[in-house]
């Protein structure tokens, strides 16, 4: 059973890692599945995204990490998988990942999605909310950024200096 874990991973959090090394548990591998869409204008190109997560995935079995582009559905076809992994942090989540799972299997048959609950620990946090306190962080003099360690990998953190500071 393989299963894709897809996003944007701009960066990887210490969510994702939860959930992948949850997802592990349950399938035979995991793909890791970068989207490389330039149109979304990443803070991270899709070869750092990758890089940091192939670093965050050290030591977890099983687990490979691929770019992708266009219908994660027609991936999923590629790489044989049957599933897809995703993390559920709150309500809203939900709203948008039953109509993402929802259209996945329209697209492909038989392609399900399973949604794991996030741990309560990383629950309120997201991509994008790291970016901006690391933006607004290092723009700030007096920033202990040690604080970033509770929500990422110390790779992602020093990535997130050079962009930043
Ligand atoms: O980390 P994100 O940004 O929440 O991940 C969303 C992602 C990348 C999984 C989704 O936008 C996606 O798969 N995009 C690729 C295009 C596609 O297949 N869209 C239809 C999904 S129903």
């Amino acid at each position: 059973m393989t299963a894709l874990f897809p996003g944007s991973f701009d960066p990887v959090t210490l969510g994702h890692l939860d959930i992948i090394k949850r997802g592990e548990q349950m399938f035979d591998q995991i793909v890791v599945a970068v989207l490389n869409n330039p149109a979304k204008s990443p803070l991270f190109t899709v070869q750092e995204r990758i890089g940091l997560l192939q670093e965050a995935v050290l030591g977890i079995s099983d687990v490979r990490v691929e770019a992708y582009s266009g219908l994660l559905a027609e991936f999923a076809k590629k790489c044989g998988a049957q599933y897809i992994l995703r993390g559920l942090r709150t309500e809203a989540d939900g709203v948008y990942e039953i109509s993402m799972a929802q259209a996945n299997r329209r697209l492909m048959d038989g392609l399900e999605t399973v949604l794991l609950v996030s741990d309560p620990a990383y629950a309120y946090m997201s991509a994008s909310l790291i970016r901006e306190i690391a933006a607004a962080g290092y723009a700030d003099s007096g920033f202990d950024d040690r604080v970033l360690d509770q929500w990422v990998i110390p790779a992602v953190k020093n990535m997130l200096k050079r962009k930043y500071l």
